[in-house]
């Protein structure tokens, strides 16, 4: 059973072992987001596009970073309409504005979608192209201009990631763009970008990271190093993100959740998802359910069927974490791990099913799902139509 999709992951593994996966210069700590800016200033570069969210802009947290740069000599062009899941129409008015302004580089400041949004653009802006035409692996044929990353959610690792999700809003669907010309070439951690991210976006968007690292833990990619990087994460995110949920402007919480982002970025950029991100994103493209918070909601499912095959990997990552009792066997620490994940819901506000979900488009989310996992994400356990069935079922609402 699935012995082409195994084989297409035997590939990918190869290949990810040959392909040299860029990775960021990297500034952490309070206020890198300016030490970055004077990076910028430093390289000489004269024309900027800052690309962010509406939010972000009325608010004024980016506010610092324009005065920086533009107080180095550097023109900034802002382009501030990127929305939650960019879709194409959004990708191309970014695209339109760095060909009028000329721009000689570009700076992401936002969560995962703004980050995307502008790698996508980016990659389009070089290549002249639309969006479409990247989707899948390594279409990117070039950058163009440097590109650089504060991400203000911890988060989508998006800033250490080979990956880009657009959203086509007419087939109401999730693609990812994967090249490794996609990876920034600085980043800042800035914990003071996150001090103002609400409690419930804190929540997904930490569950999104918990996920990666997971997800990339359990992978059959899974290697010493991924396995070092998703440990960490999971060990930093169990400690810090229920205090970054209470206690929002407390800024180690911020950081350790930040670089733990990064971390299971890097993880997962290397060993890949699994099923959580393949249902998760179909809830994404058809209800517009945020990626962290379907995340979220799923993973626990997805980890209980995925028993007993991942009992000896969970026991790891909870005897990592200090999750459970260190003496007990593999299969209660699994046990105990997954239980700890459905506690951090709770005490999140998380629910245990999808609001949106409909039994109607239970077909499509299955179809999709079980086409964009099989072959692409190294999962340890391969998920029948029967399963997911199954597991779409829990996640309906009573
Ligand atoms: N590229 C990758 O590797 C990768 C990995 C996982 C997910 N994704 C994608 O990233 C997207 C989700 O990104 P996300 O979870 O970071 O959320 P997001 O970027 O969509 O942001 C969610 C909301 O939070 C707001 N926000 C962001 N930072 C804020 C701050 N500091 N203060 C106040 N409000 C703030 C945004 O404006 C937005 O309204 C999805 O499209 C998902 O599929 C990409
Ligand atoms: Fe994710």
């Amino acid at each position: 059973m699935h012995t082409i999709s195994r084989l297409r992951i035997a590939g990918l593994g190869i290949a990810s072992r040959i392909i040299p996966f860029p990775t960021p210069k990297v500034f952490v700590g309070a206020d890198s987001s300016l030490t970055l800016s004077r990076e910028i200033i430093k390289s000489g570069i004269k024309r900027l596009t800052l690309i962010t969210s509406a939010g972000m802009y009325k608010r004024g947290e980016v506010d610092l970073i324009l005065r920086t740069l533009r107080s180095g000599g550097v023109k900034v062009d802002v382009f501030h309409q990127v929305e939650p899941d960019p879709g194409y129409e959004t990708i191309q008015a970014g695209v339109k504005r760095l060909r009028e302004t000329n721009a000689q580089a570009v700076f992401a400041v936002g969560g995962g979608s703004s980050i995307d949004g502008a790698k996508t653009m980016v990659a389009c802006y070089a290549n002249d192209c639309h969006p479409s035409k990247l989707i899948g692996l390594f279409k990117v044929r070039k950058m163009g201009v440097p590109f650089y990353a504060a991400p203000t959610t911890a988060g989508t690792g998006s800033e250490v990631t080979v990956a880009a999700v657009v959203t086509d809003k007419v087939a109401r669907q999730k693609h990812a763009i994967i090249d490794p010309k996609l990876v920034p070439s600085m980043v800042a951690l800035d914990p003071k970008l996150m001090v103002g991210l609400p409690p419930d976006i804190t929540a997904a968007t930490g569950m999104d990271a918990l996920t990666h690292a997971v997800e990339a833990y359990v992978s059959t990619l899974a290697t010493a190093e991924t396995d070092a990087l998703a440990m960490s994460a999971v060990a930093a995110i169990v400690a810090n993100l229920p205090t970054a949920y209470r206690k929002g402007k407390d800024l180690k919480a911020r950081e350790n959740m930040a670089q733990a982002s990064y971390d299971a970025g890097l993880a997962f950029t290397r060993s890949g998802v699994g099923y959580v991100h393949a249902i998760s994103h179909q809830l994404g493209g058809l209800y517009h359910v945020p990626h962290g918070f379907a995340n979220a909601v799923v993973m626990p499912y997805v980890l209980d069927r995925s028993m007993p095959k991942i009992a000896r990997r969970l026991a790891e990552l909870a005897r990592g974490a200090g999750v459970g009792t260190i003496a007990s066997d593999d299969q209660t620490l699994a046990e105990q791990f997954i239980a700890r994940i459905r506690k951090m819901n709770r005490d999140m506000g998380i629910p245990e099913t999808i609001a949106e979900l409909r039994r109607e488009d239970f077909e499509t989310i299955i179809d999709r799902a079980l086409k964009e996992a099989h072959g692409t994400y190294a999962v340890p356990v391969y998920f029948s139509f029967t399963d997911c069935h199954d597991l779409l079922m829990k996640l309906l609402a009573k």
